[in-house]
């Protein structure tokens, strides 16, 4: 058995197995997530945001001291410590220069459509 997965703003979907937490899913998937502790939650270069709480597992200690309830509650998880358990939405955090250039190149695209 296996969940779905979608990683936003890329919107590429994924098959994982149940219990695999988000960062593994990211890497094997080949999306980019920042992960210079290793995963042991101490960094926070693995910060996403995803869309159901009651699809992942429960905050870990390490998140609920680096991130708070508030946040955790407002969908914001470490993605080494956060276990897909059901389908869910993860958006990852775009470098500012790569989110500037998909910004600028969907605004190109939209403008063609009028232009013909
Ligand atoms: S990889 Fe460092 S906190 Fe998740």
């Amino acid at each position: 058995m296996s969940e779905t997965i979608l990683f936003l703003p890329d919107q590429k979907k994924f098959e994982v197995k149940p219990g695999t937490t988000i960062l593994q899913a990211a890497l094997k998937s080949g999306i980019h997530l920042g992960h210079k502790c290793g995963g042991r939650g101490a960094c926070l270069t693995c910060k996403v945001k995803i869309d159901d709480n009651s699809a992942v597992s429960q905050p870990t200690k390490s998140e609920l001291q680096k991130l708070g309830k508030n946040l955790i509650k407002a969908g914001t998880r470490l993605g080494c410590q956060t276990k897909v358990l059901k389908r869910l939405k993860v958006e990852v955090p775009e470098e500012p220069l790569k989110a500037a250039i998909r910004k600028q190149l969907a605004k190109q695209k939209n403008e063609s459509i009028w232009d013909d």
